[in-house]
């Protein structure tokens, strides 16, 4: 039988990586042994996406090229267009971009592995203009142009959201957040693409599979449960007192806890910073305290401590962006981390395909169907 220790692979060593690093002691969050607090302040997220992709920082006129690829690559095939105005109104958006990517490997199928930089790319160019194409043709019944000027894929999705070009304070919000969620190791979507790459299996398939994981409320979906919990509050007592009550009925807190990270998670420092910012900028006297005593409840009842996806939810919704829209924030965000981990995989593949402790039924006689 699993013991408690390797339940969920937990403390497993499952592979090695260049790429980041979780919780070790004394790096805490890096990207390519970069701080995520020097990247959060400092880079903007194309700057570290390239770094994510290419291992190392880009110059200027790297980064001028890199935003150019970029810019070049939103626009939509018509086919998919077709495949996005079919998916129903209310589906999740999450299941929108899973059947995006995957109808996008059929129509650009990547072929053999030599053009993996460019796939990368595209992805990531292509996410917020393949939702946004689908938010604004169901909600507001148009058909949008998904090429704008703007240079960032912040200010690209928000200018799409909201049909106008974003404030500043909001596009820097956003772009710091796609930067805190690029990548985080071997985390549960990025370890299915991982498995599903080390078959030699094409990246739209790999990112179809990592979507599938990142979609569940333990893994990236915990940033919208965080928002449908803050939101039942309208104080900081009542929100004290509901989630005592939460904890007494042995509920999950959701945008609580890690798996890895022990006592803080390194990006909820600069997410609650954000969110007090927005909230002051808006004038929301509410959210703000209400995710405060939420946090004292879960360290003070329980030693837990608050994830990146709890104060992330408040800062998507104080720049207006809908509650059921954070978690695909996160794939046009995460793409950069998936592909730079499949690439990897491919430099020195191996097949991933661990055993398991069989626990059932001994070896048993054969019964004919009349006798059962
Ligand atoms: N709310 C309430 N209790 C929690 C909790 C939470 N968010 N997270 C962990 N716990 C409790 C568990 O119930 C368990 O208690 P027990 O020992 O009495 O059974 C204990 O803490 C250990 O948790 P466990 O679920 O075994 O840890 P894990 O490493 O398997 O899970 C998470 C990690 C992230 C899945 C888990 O903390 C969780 O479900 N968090 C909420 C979802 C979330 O925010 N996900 C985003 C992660 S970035």
């Amino acid at each position: 039988m699993a013991t408690k220790k390797t339940g969920g692979l937990a403390g497993v060593t499952a592979g090695a990586t260049h790429i980041c690093t979780v919780g070790k002691e004394g790096a805490g969050l890096t990207y390519r042994g970069y701080d995520i607090y020097d990247l959060a302040d400092n880079a903007s997220f194309e700057e570290a996406a390239f770094l994510l992709l290419h291992g190392h920082l880009p110059t200027q006129s790297e980064l001028d090229d890199y935003i150019a690829k970029l810019k070049s690559n939103r626009g939509l095939p018509d086919a998919l267009k077709n495949v996005l105005e079919m998916i129903p109104a209310d589906a999740p958006p999450m299941d929108v971009l899973r059947t995006g990517v995957s109808f996008l490997g059929n129509i650009e199928p990547e072929g053999d592995f030599s053009n993996q930089q460019n796939v990368a790319d595209r992805l990531l160019a292509i996410f917020p203009s393949m939702l946004m194409y689908w938010h604004r043709y169901h909600t507001d019944g148009v058909k949008i142009d998904t090429e704008t000027d703007d240079d960032s894929v912040a200010g690209h999705f928000l200018h799409l959201l909201h049909d106008e070009a974003p404030r500043e304070l909001h596009r820097k919000s956003l772009d710091t957040t796609l930067i805190l969620y690029a990548e985080h190791e071997f985390n549960a979507s990025t370890f299915a693409a991982r498995v599903i790459t080390g078959t030699l299996s094409d990246m739209h398939s790999a990112v179809t599979g990592a979507i599938g994981a990142l979609r569940g409320p333990l893994h990236g979906g915990a940033n919208e449960a965080a928002m449908a919990l803050i939101s039942k509050f309208d104080s900081a007592e009542a929100a004290t007192a509901g989630v005592q009550q939460m904890l007494a009925n042995k509920d999950l807190i959701m945008g609580f806890g890690h798996r890895v990270y022990t006592t803080s998670d390194p990006r909820n420092v600069v997410n609650k910073r954000m969110s007090k910012m927005l909230a002051d900028d808006v004038g929301n006297r509410i959210l703000y305290p209400v995710s405060e005593a939420v946090e004292t409840v879960m360290w003070d009842e329980k030693k837990l401590f608050a994830n990146a996806d709890f104060f992330a939810a408040s800062v998507y919704h104080f720049m207006g962006i809908p509650t059921y829209l954070f978690t695909p924030i996160f794939v046009c965000s995460r793409i950069t981390g998936w592909a730079a981990h499949i690439m990897e995989q491919r430099a020195d593949n191996k097949l991933i395909r661990p055993a398991a402790d069989y626990i059932g039924p001994s070896l048993q006689e054969w019964i004919p169907i009349d006798n059962r």
